[in-house]
């Protein structure tokens, strides 16, 4: 288990933006480090570098004490060199080989005797629950037992560092829960580096040790999950991680709102391009109880919570609670938050950060 070492890499694939713009960044050994980011911001590009699947135009990539590749010395490990865990979106199960054949496939690559084979396959199964189903064939499974097998099949090289690029994406809603936990378990158990591609990032809070931001080919931020969210670095971080999505005020087109907030806040508002609020932190009160009276203008009952937009001086603010809304649509209410809560960021849309 070691960490590893991105150095200044940089992937043109020749058009208009560049893939990964260089990035330069260190994953330390044993964390579960999910890259998060939008579509087509460099996530699997970086990943399949990793994975040696990829050439980087530039730049090194270290793996512990292991040079995986060097633009300057030339240096490039072969990806099934690189004693890699991997699997993808279309983590497909070879269909006319039964689970065992699938499961210690990377074992006959590697010339393993029948017994190891044996062996390892055992300890598989248990781990994963698949005993009674050795010599059953992919289609034969439900999907939640054949991404088991993927996993295993993942596992029987004892991988020390797992790349997975949204696994679980093709999976339903309570699959999906079952294999995060699953895979938290795998990590909490195994103890090893993964790599996990996401564009979730409900995904990412949840299963993470560490949380890298992307955007346009660069990490904006790695931190701990919770510190991502209380604490972005960037605008883009802070609208990036939360559902429904952090409240937005900009200075100039909410200029009353943001006077408002800037006072709360005690702090200049001409420094302030933008002020950012969590739809959870603001509290609904009586009319001019709070800081900011507005007007309800939607109701929308999620089950275990509320989500209630308010208008405020013509700016739709969302919030969230698990308590009813204490007005109807079209009433008046208050609204009350702490000044820690509300967040400024400058011009360069970085966080402004008050001593
Ligand atoms: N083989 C390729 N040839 C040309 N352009 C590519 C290639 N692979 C990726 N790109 C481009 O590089 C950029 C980054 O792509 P990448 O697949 O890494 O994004 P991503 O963050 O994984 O997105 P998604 O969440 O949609 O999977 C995109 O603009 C994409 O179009
Ligand atoms: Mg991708």
């Amino acid at each position: 288990m070691s960490e590893i070492k991105l150095k200044s890499i940089i992937k043109n694939f020749g058009g208009n933006s560049i893939a990964v713009d260089n990035l330069s960044e260190t994953f330390p050994a044993g964390e579960f480090v999910c890259l998060l980011g939008p579509s087509g911001c460099g996530k699997t590009t970086t990943l399949r570098m990793i994975a040696g699947l990829e050439t980087p135009d530039s730049g090194e990539i270290f793996y512990g004490d292991k040079t995986f590749f060097s633009s300057k010395t030339g240096e490039l490990i072969k990806t099934e060199n690189r004693n890699l865990g991997l699997m993808f979106q279309s983590y497909a199960l070879w269909p006319h080989m039964t689970v065992y054949k699938n499961i210690i496939f990377g074992l006959e690559m590697q010339k393993k005797s029948l017994e190891e084979k044996e062996k390892r396959y055992l300890e598989l199964e248990k781990l994963f629950h698949l005993e009674n189903f050795r010599d059953r064939y992919p289609s034969e499974l439900s999907g939640g037992q054949q991404q088991r097998v993927a996993l295993a099949r993942m596992l029987a090289i004892k991988p020390s560092l797992l790349l997975l690029d949204e696994p679980l994406s093709n999976l339903d809603s309570n699959l999906r829960l079952e294999m995060r936990s699953e895979l938290k378990r795998l990590h909490h158990n195994l103890g090893c580096t993964i790599i996990f591609v996401t564009h979730d990032q409900m995904e990412a809070m949840t299963l993470a040790t560490s949380i890298a931001v992307m955007n346009d080919g660069k990490i904006e931020q790695i931190d701990k999950p919770m510190e991502i969210y209380n604490n972005p670095k960037s605008l883009f971080v802070a609208k990036f991680v939360g559902s429904p999505q952090m409240n937005i005020v900009n200075s100039k087109k909410d200029e009353k709102l943001a006077t408002c907030l800037s006072k709360k806040i005690n702090i200049e508002k001409e420094k302030v391009k933008n002020f950012g609020i969590r739809p959870e932190t603001m509290k609904m009160v009586k009319q001019d109880d709070g800081d900011i009276n507005g007007t309800i203008e939607t109701i929308q009952p999620t089950g275990a919570d509320w989500i209630v937009g308010v208008n405020v001086y013509g700016k739709s603010l969302f919030l969230i609670s698990s308590d009813p809304p204490i007005g109807k649509e079209n009433d008046t209410v208050g609204i009350f938050f702490k000044p820690e809560d509300c967040h400024s960021f400058d011009n360069n849309d970085l966080r402004i950060i008050k001593n």
